[in-house]
């Protein structure tokens, strides 16, 4: 018994840990719960891959038992070999036709998934929303073309619409992937723009994770797409035009920070607008879900963030211990007060676990 146990005692032991695993993991960060048309597709063809290993496990499974017990040395007949075959018609065409069935009934839909999702054909229509999404260490910046504004980390889009993405980087290879929403493209540096589309079928708060390894802070490269009505959509764009960058903040301690900000922040960051990128476009920033895109929005985590960026995220292109941390009790005073829309606050959402 003991040494029965002891065989397969790892065995249970990654059985136990795949089945407590797999319980892991966050609704909106899911490609096996797909609220988008892209991830709707690619579960349909990993829905039939599996189908099709379990169809073929189960035949050889059956015929590997078959075997063993009809061919077993028998009591008294030891010396006894059964019939050898060599060459069989029938057997030979059957595992061969049976495969080149299997890989077709795998094949045709793969093909026609490929063509449809990267299907262009109403990019730049009227009205057809087109966004340019650039790969940063470690941060993703979104910019709507002909609508002179940009975001980052949080992209907003209209439900049930086809919003389509250029996608590139500024240094290396990353890749933006919304496993709830569609499949991953990489973002590459120089002129090779690749695109594809998102389309939310349902409101909601998706989470994104960066899907190639960049950097030393790759694992924290996540953002959120947010998708809200059509309506609404239209009203968050409106909010986002109507940001003035110098609107005096409330406390005096924001006021200050205000001034903090615009001589240290700004040559990188913007509020408002449609800015060039080159750090975070701030606007709307009282309502991102997590500092940094990965670290809970504590006023504390943001002036950690705000001197010690190196700590926080190795490797990112933040300058460390620009301001004192007293004058980023201040910056972080006036960024909690960037409220500049409505749109999706109403939205419930689970943030991934905390870093
Ligand atoms: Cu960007 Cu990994």
């Amino acid at each position: 018994m003991r040494g029965w146990m002891g065989k397969f005692r790892s065995l249970f032991l990654f059985g136990a840990l795949a089945m407590i695993l797999s319980g892991c993991g966050v609704d909106n960060l899911s490609a096996l719960k797909p609220k988008g048309y892209g991830a709707e597709l690619l579960l349909d063809l990993m829905m039939i891959s599996i189908a099709i290993m379990i169809f073929v496990f189960v035949i050889v499974m059956a015929i590997y038992a078959f075997v063993l017990v009809r061919y077993r040395e028998k009591k008294g007949q030891e010396d006894v070999i059964p019939k050898q075959t060599e060459g069989n018609k029938s057997l030979e065409v059957i595992w061969t036709v049976i495969p080149i069935i299997l890989l077709l009934v795998l094949a045709v839909p793969t093909v026609q998934a490929t063509f449809d999702l990267a299907d262009q054909s109403t990019q730049g229509d009227e009205g057809v929303l087109t966004v340019e999404v650039t790969g940063n260490q470690y941060w993703w910046h979104f910019n709507y073309e002909g609508e002179e504004l940009a975001t980052s980390q949080d992209l907003y889009i209209p439900t049930n619409e086809r919003v389509y993405l250029n996608m590139k980087s500024s240094d290396v290879i990353h890749s933006f992937w919304v496993p709830t929403l569609a499949g991953k493209m990489d973002t590459n540096p120089g002129e090779n723009m690749n695109t594809m589309y998102l389309e939310a079928y349902e409101e909601g708060v998706y989470w994104g994770h960066c899907a190639e390894l960049c950097g030393p802070s790759h694992s924290l490269m996540d953002f959120r797409v947010i998708a809200v009505s059509p309506e609404e959509f239209d009203q968050w764009k409106e909010d986002m035009r109507n940001v003035d960058p110098e609107a005096q903040p409330e406390t005096t301690s924001a006021q200050e920070g205000q001034e903090l900000f615009n001589n240290n922040c700004m040559s990188c960051h913007a509020i408002g607008g449609a800015s060039m990128g080159v750090g975070p476009n701030l606007t709307n920033y009282a309502n991102r879900e997590k500092i940094a895109g990965v670290f809970e929005p504590t006023k504390e985590n943001l002036v950690d963030w705000i001197v010690h960026p190196d700590e926080m995220k190795p490797g990112n292109q933040m300058p460390a211990n620009l301001v004192t941390e007293e004058e980023a009790d201040k910056i972080a005073d006036y960024l909690l007060e960037l409220d500049h829309s409505e749109v999706g606050k109403d939205l419930p959402t689970q943030a991934p676990d905390e870093e």
